[in-house]
């Protein structure tokens, strides 16, 4: 490959939880018109993790396909996106490259910037493949959202994790230059070191979110990027599925196009089927958008995807991909569904007991309960450490 070849996402696959919460369940607990979550936030059911499941058995189910299908050779780096860490220090990739037994000449490192982590990470290794177009890099995304019982956000919870193999001359989609880049310092969302849920203001966060939509789209079209009607469709972050359509109605308004409600439907109706009945994927949640989209639509070979990633806080970037031909011989269409078909269905007080659950935090060794049938758990604690078993 010469260094202007093609660079981009090779092969890409998600994971997501055992178990699963309808809205309807939500809604019959806190008195909520259920259209409201059906139309009103665009969510159908929302992803709930086991005992044993989190963002490393999630994040390394979506990898494992991806080894499977391509061998460990050539990966000389994994990225580590998340913002529920479940370690101060070490990365979850770390338990990641140890349960797909990937070579110990790897570089593994963690990324955090709320939901917009999974995006620096595809940047990041984008940047080392154009330094050596033999090398591949594994980005993994992987969150679980979760807020305080009966707040506002309750409604827009959901785990998954996507993985990436990123490389040269890539079979799905060439990440194309530039980027549009944008931060400004606000309290829409965080989580402090303490607290398990993230605290949030809902309203201000929307604003938050469609202020970056503007400032990195600009950027992007200052740093001579493409025009709006050259795309495709657009892949948002999706914390619930009608913050989409809030952004491009938005975005189309700040660039002066008219309001063309069927526009939006083609833009953005394919992005949708997965991130409404997983919920917020919070890093995933873009790449989600993505396979939706990839999995659903005729073919796409050759045209252009908007990409809008946004991570509360606030960062966001606007960049574009290119489909390649070829690319549905490559997809993971049958796997996609039937992630999300063999979640099980919980009651709300079940729900609730699995959202209560905490893993211990008084220092003592404990087994955590067997709840998953996933391809990997979280077995116990021992001696102050994660102990991870693959099934
Ligand atoms: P809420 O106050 O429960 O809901 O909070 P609402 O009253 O704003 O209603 C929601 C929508 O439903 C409204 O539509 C209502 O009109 C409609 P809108 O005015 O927005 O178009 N509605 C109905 N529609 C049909 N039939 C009905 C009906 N009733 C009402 N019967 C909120 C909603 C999203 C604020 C809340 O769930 C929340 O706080 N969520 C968490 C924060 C969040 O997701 N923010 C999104 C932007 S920030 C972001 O994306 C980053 C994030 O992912 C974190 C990260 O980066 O790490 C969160």
């Amino acid at each position: 490959m010469t260094n202007d070849s093609a660079i981009g996402i090779h092969d890409l696959s998600f994971a997501t939880t055992e178990f699963v919460l309808p809205h309807t369940a939500l809604a019959e607990h806190n008195g909520a018109d259920i259209g409201k979550y059906h139309q009103g936030i665009g969510q159908r059911s929302m992803s709930v993790p086991a005992a044993d499941e989190d963002i490393v058995t999630m994040g390394a189910a979506a990898a494992a396909p991806l080894i499977a299908r391509h061998g460990g050779d050539g990966i000389r780096t994994i990225i580590f996106a998340t913002e529920s860490s479940i370690d101060q220090a070490k990365s979850a990739g770390v338990y990641v490259h140890s349960l797909l037994g990937l070579s110990s000449a790897t570089r593994v490192v963690e990324l955090k910037q709320a939901c917009y982590a999974a995006t620096a990470g595809l940047q990041f290794a984008i940047g080392l493949v154009r330094r050596d177009p033999a090398q591949r890099v594994l980005v993994v995304a992987s969150d679980v959202s979760k807020y305080e019982p009966d707040s506002p956000g309750e409604a827009t919870q959901g785990a998954a994790a996507v993985a990436m193999l990123v490389g040269a001359d890539p079979a799905l989609v060439e990440i194309e230059e530039p980027s549009g880049v944008f931060t400004a310092d606000v309290m829409d969302f965080w989580r402090p070191n303490y607290r398990e849920a993230a605290l949030v203001d809902g309203q201000e966060s929307i604003g938050a979110y469609l202020l970056a939509v503007e400032g990195s789209w600009k950027d992007y079209t200052e740093q001579g990027g493409r025009s709006l009607d050259e795309f495709a469709a657009f892949c948002y972050h999706q914390p619930f599925t009608k913050m989409a359509y809030k952004a491009h109605r938005h975005l189309l308004n700040y660039s002066g196009h008219d309001l063309d409600e069927d526009r939006v439907a083609r833009d953005l109706g394919l992005t949708t089927a997965y991130n409404n009945v997983v919920g917020n994927s919070y890093t995933a949640s873009v790449y989600l958008a993505l396979a939706a989209l990839l999995d659903q639509a005729d073919d796409l070979s050759g045209q252009a995807v908007g990409f809008l990633s946004y991570g509360s806080g606030s960062v966001a970037e606007a960049f574009a991909g290119r489909v390649v031909p070829g690319y549905r011989e490559h997809l993971r269409t049958e796997a996609h569904r039937a992630a999300i078909d063999r979640r099980k269905p919980v009651d709300f007080a079940r729900y609730r007991e699995l959202h209560a659950y905490s893993f211990p935090a008084d220092g003592g060794d404990h087994r955590t309960p067997a709840q998953t049938t996933g391809p990997y758990r979280l077995a116990a604690l021992r001696g102050h450490k994660r102990i991870y078993t693959a099934r």
